[in-house]
């Protein structure tokens, strides 16, 4: 017996490797693929010497939830839009948070002998689990428009937190002290997820995909407190990792958004920023005929990317406008804002996705300084991550915030359908300057329009 727990330890040990490796490899483009396939070959590893372990109970249950699984995932995979992703990862960070609660739950209520800090880790893990799932569950209504976007605050809010908190410490107390109540079991997980709806419900707008990696670091904490109660040690560490690149993906998107985290969770609570923002200058629509002519005598060529190209799908036939320039004798460089589109990476995954070397994908700090070098700056999709109020205008409700300067580039061609704001509901005074041309239209449709020129020539 004592063989058999060594063996799936020293596997655990492996399995935890090879996560760190695959983390690690996942921080480069050129890597990342190897370091996903690392990670699942780790959990694959995980699962089966976990199923070695002599505490199994069904393996037929287990046979069919892993069919399951793997079916939903399958069909999850291929069916939800890159668009849509946010709202995905919100669902499985709640599938995360409701499997740690489950499973803490069942293991305090099955346990022979059990002591304090047992039951203390086990509250920690119903509790952390079930605002991770509530929580997410209000993100994604949100994200996916089920309900108001915006941050949904009322009269006495704080106050309605503070008896949900008091009561969550007196419960706690309660759950470690009598376990053998199970009402406070009950109450515990209803407290849990009435809290998780009150974090999320004051959050809205750009702020959504901060709080989804919150929330995914809480789902590491609950699995991790859940390994504690459990007693596994891989699930301690997977937890743990989650629960650590999570709050460091926040801190990222935090600092690239020039707001603080407790600026994100409680602005809800605060009127919204007014801006008396007046924009002066005209809007010049051009036509993919006039954009030719420019980009043939261009010498030089960086690309803004933003949510737009996503909707649009317009990576394949940027790429192709890419190739025309470039044999051309055009320089094309991308400059990738950390917040472009709606998750980390976002503009980076579409753009290997149309084979775009990463050697021309550029940070922002990296393109900023060469940005009066380029002749055109074609912002594709791209909106708030290039609005220059962010740097002008001090009233704006995003001024401080890092942006891509397209607007200093010699000109400046912006594909979008309409005058409509982005993400932050902000006018951009970037429209409006001499520099600058609206490529009014569907962006692939657009770009079509301007390879077709290209092809006519
Ligand atoms: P946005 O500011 O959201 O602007 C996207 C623009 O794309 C819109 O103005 C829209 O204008 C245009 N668009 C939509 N569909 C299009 C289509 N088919 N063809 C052409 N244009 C289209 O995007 P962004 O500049 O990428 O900024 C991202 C925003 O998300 C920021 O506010 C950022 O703070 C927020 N955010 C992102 C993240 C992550 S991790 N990415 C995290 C937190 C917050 P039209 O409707 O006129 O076409």
């Amino acid at each position: 017996m004592l063989s058999i727990t060594l063996v799936i330890n020293a596997v655990y040990v492996v399995c935890a490797a090879l996560f760190i490796f695959g983390l690690k490899m996942m921080g480069h483009p050129s890597t990342a693929r190897k370091g996903n396939l690392l990670s699942a070959v780790g959990m694959l590893a995980a699962i089966i010497v976990t199923l070695l372990d002599n505490a199994i109970v069904s393996y037929q249950w287990i046979f069919i939830a892993v069919c399951a699984g793997t079916l939903v995932g399958i069909l999850a995979a291929r069916l939800v839009a890159m668009t849509s992703m946010p709202e995905m990862v919100s669902l499985l960070n709640g599938v995360g948070g409701i499997a740690s609660l489950l499973v803490a739950w069942a293991s305090i209520h099955d346990a022979v002998e059990i002591n304090q800090l047992m039951l203390l880790v086990g509250f920690l893990a119903i509790l952390i689990g079930g605002v991770t799932f509530s929580g997410s569950v209000v993100a994604w209504a949100k994200l996916s428009e089920r309900i108001a976007g915006r941050p949904l605050v009322f009269a006495g809010q704080k106050f309605v937190n503070l008896l949900i908190v008091t009561a969550i410490v007196v419960c706690g107390y309660l759950f470690v002290t009598q376990p053998q109540l199970d009402t406070v079991t009950y109450a515990v997980v209803g407290l849990a997820l009435v809290f998780g709806i009150m974090l999320v419900l004051p959050i809205g707008g750009a702020d959504m995909p901060v709080v989804i990696s919150l929330l995914n670091s809480y789902s590491g904490l609950a699995a991790c407190a859940a390994g504690f109660a459990l007693q596994n040690n891989l699930l301690i560490v997977a937890g743990s990792l989650v629960g650590a690149s999570g709050v460091i993906l926040t801190q990222i998107m935090c600092k690239a958004m020039n707001r603080s985290l407790s600026n994100v969770l409680f602005s809800g609570f605060q009127s919204v920023v007014s801006s008396d923002m007046v924009i002066e200058g005209e809007v010049k629509p051009l036509s993919a005929e006039d954009a030719f002519y420019v980009l043939e005598a261009a010498q030089s060529v960086v690309v803004v990317p933003g949510y737009g190209m996503a909707v649009a799908q317009a990576q394949h036939a940027l790429k192709e406008l890419q190739d025309l320039l470039e044999e051309n004798g055009c320089e094309v460089a991308y400059a990738i804002h950390p917040v472009a589109g709606r998750m980390p990476g976002h503009m980076n995954v579409l753009l290997a996705e149309a084979d775009v070397s990463y050697e021309q994908l550029f940070e922002m700090d990296e393109i900023n300084p060469r940005m009066e070098t380029f002749d055109v700056a074609m912002v594709i999709g791209a909106n708030d991550v290039v609005n220059p109020a962010a740097r002008e205008m001090q009233g704006s409700p995003i001024y401080g915030m890092p942006v891509i300067n397209a607007d200093l580039a010699k000109n400046v061609f912006v594909f979008k359908r309409s005058m409509a704001s982005g993400f932050a509901g902000i006018d951009n005074p970037l429209f409006f300057k001499d520099n600058s041309n609206m490529i009014f239209g569907d962006a692939k449709d657009s770009l079509n329009a301007i390879i077709r020129q290209f092809d006519d020539d």
